[in-house]
Order: C-alpha cells, then sequence, then structure tokens
C-alpha cells in the first residue's frame, strides 16, 4: 500500500506508542484521526501534542474522543475519519491498559477491566473499521498485541490473556478477510518507553523524579535487550509503516523488541 494520502486511524493516539504512529504515519504522507479517552484533561492535552507532530509533517491530524470499550464510539470514529478528512485506509487498534498483579491477589473488577479494554476494544475498532475497509476492497489494519500475547510473564496473567486474545483475534480476521483485499496484522513490543511502562518503573523502584526513571528506564532497556538499543515508541511507529506498506504480510504477530523477546 502507498501510505501517502491516506487516512489513518490510531486508536490511545494521544501519547506513547500510539504518538509515535501517528507522527510515523503522518512522515509516510497520511492523515491522522486519534481516538482517545479525551474526557480526561491529561489526554486532552496529550492530543495535542500529537496533532502538533502530525502537522508537523505536514499531514492533517484530528482528534476524537473515543473510549475503545464502545461500539457506538468506535463508530463514530470511523465516520468522523470519513466525514471529516475524507476516508479510511489504515487503522492501528493501539489502545490499551496494563497492570502488574499476582494471580492471587488480582480481582474480578481488574481482570475484566484489563480484557475489555485490551481485546474487546480491539475487537470494537476492528468491527467498526471493517464495513469501511470491505467496501473498498482496501485497507491495513495493525492490532497492539506485546511479547506477553506469545509468551506468558508472571503478574501479568490478565495482561498476557488479552493480549493472547489480540494476537488470535487478528490472525482469525486476517484468513477471514485476506480474499477481500484487507491486511490484519500485530505488533508484539517487549518494553518501550511511554507512560504507561514509565509510570510502572516509578511505582515498582519508588522513584519521583521524571528525569531519574527515565535515565533508568534507557539503562535498563539497552542492557535487558542484545541489540542494546532502548525500543522507542518512533520504532514501533517504523513498524507499523512497514506492515502497512508491505502487501505481502498478513495474520502476522511481529516481535519489535531489540531482540528482548531471543533472551
Ligand atoms: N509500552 C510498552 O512497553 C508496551 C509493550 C507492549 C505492548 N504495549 C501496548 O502498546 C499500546 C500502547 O501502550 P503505551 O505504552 O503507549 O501506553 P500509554 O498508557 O502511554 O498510552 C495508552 C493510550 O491508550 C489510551 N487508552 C486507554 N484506555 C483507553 C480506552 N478505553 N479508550 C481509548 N483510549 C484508551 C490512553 O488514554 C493512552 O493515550 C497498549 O496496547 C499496550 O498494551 C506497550
Amino acid at each position: 500500500m502507498d501510505i501517502r494520502g491516506k487516512i489513518a486511524v490510531v486508536t490511545g493516539g494521544a501519547r506513547g506508542i500510539g504518538r509515535g504512529i501517528a507522527a510515523a504515519l503522518a512522515e509516510a504522507g497520511a492523515d491522522v484521526v486519534i481516538g482517545d479517552r479525551l474526557d480526561d484533561p491529561g489526554v486532552a492535552s496529550a492530543a495535542t501534542e500529537t496533532i502538533k507532530a502530525v502537522e508537523a509533517a505536514g499531514r492533517r491530524a484530528v482528534a476524537v474522543r473515543c473510549d475503545v470499550t464502545s461500539a457506538a464510539d468506535c463508530e463514530a470514529l470511523m465516520q468522523k475519519a470519513v466525514s471529516q478528512l475524507g476516508g479510511l485506509h489504515i487503522v492501528c487498534a493501539n489502545a490499551g491498559v496494563q497492570s502488574t498483579i499476582p494471580v492471587v491477589d488480582l480481582d474480578l473488577a481488574e481482570w475484566e477491566r484489563v480484557l475489555r479494554v485490551n481485546a474487546t476494544g480491539t475487537f470494537l475498532t476492528c468491527k467498526a473499521a471493517l464495513p469501511h475497509l470491505l467496501a473498498q476492497k482496501q485497507g491495513s489494519i495493525v492490532n497492539m498485541a506485546s511479547i506477553t500475547g506469545l509468551r506468558g510473564a508472571a503478574n501479568m496473567a490478565h495482561y498476557s490473556a488479552s493480549k493472547f486474545a489480540v494476537v488470535g483475534f487478528t490472525e482469525s480476521l486476517a484468513a477471514e478477510v485476506a480474499k477481500s483485499g484487507v491486511r490484519v496484522n500485530c505488533i508484539c513490543p517487549d518494553g518501550v518507553r511511554s507512560d504507561m511502562t514509565l509510570g510502572l518503573l516509578k511505582h515498582h523502584t519508588g522513584i519521583e523524579d521524571d528525569a531519574k526513571a527515565d535515565a533508568l528506564w534507557t539503562q535498563v532497556s539497552a542492557e535487558r535487550a542484545p541489540l542494546g538499543l532502548s525500543v522507542e515508541p518512533s520504532h514501533i511507529g517504523e513498524a507499523v509503516v512497514y506492515l502497512c506498506r508491505a502487501d505481502t504480510l498478513t495474520g502476522v504477530a511481529l516481535p519489535v523488541t531489540a531482540g528482548a523477546h531471543l533472551a
């Protein structure tokens, strides 16, 4: 797919990995609709920064309030892409939440919250986009899974279960719509610098200072990854661009980890 002039929707696009994806798609020539929880003032102001990043690349950007656990919100998000920017070609179901809790302490409410945003949210995002993509017999969906969607991790059973669901859903949908010209892939990052991961790092280390947490993240992630690199949101954005362009790839779960999935 030639990304130039295409319209992309990125859920959870206000910050973190979603911002990296929005910026990379804009650099590649796409206009971007960000779907996020804009009723939270912090998220709304973060979305403004993503809009600036897209506009700096010379492309159009719109932010739309969307909770991916609502089918109506997801449908309205896709409609906005069509009505405000003129189409829908790329969909990145990136919105997600995470917590680290041992199963013995995990209550049903937290299990359901994480599954609902990560797994059900991916389903609702894709379902809302499909009628548009199928009608034009073209489209690229990239879902955000995780390395924990390929193998489990201690204290992350609920998160891992939600990401295994994303991988299985991605492969199944890819098989279902391949003959219609719509490709469906997902990305499986390990650790990526974002509000989510820096928040967890601060929580677990007791570090309060942002700069100190950021420096520790760089050090720890580079030590952990065989390639000696810290994976940044921009790297995930590059992988999304690659998957959108790669006309022979569908049903792929791509680890983007600087080799950490081999360790
Ligand atoms: N950062 C990592 O190390 C890492 C690793 C593997 C996978 N992931 C996945 O990448 C994705 C992005 O994570 P991130 O690290 O950028 O996190 P983040 O917390 O920095 O950003 C997540 C974004 O999703 C939005 N969001 C959360 N719930 C939502 C909802 N119900 N509706 C709409 N938007 C919602 C948030 O407002 C935020 O803008 C997630 O799916 C996450 O599970 C992250």
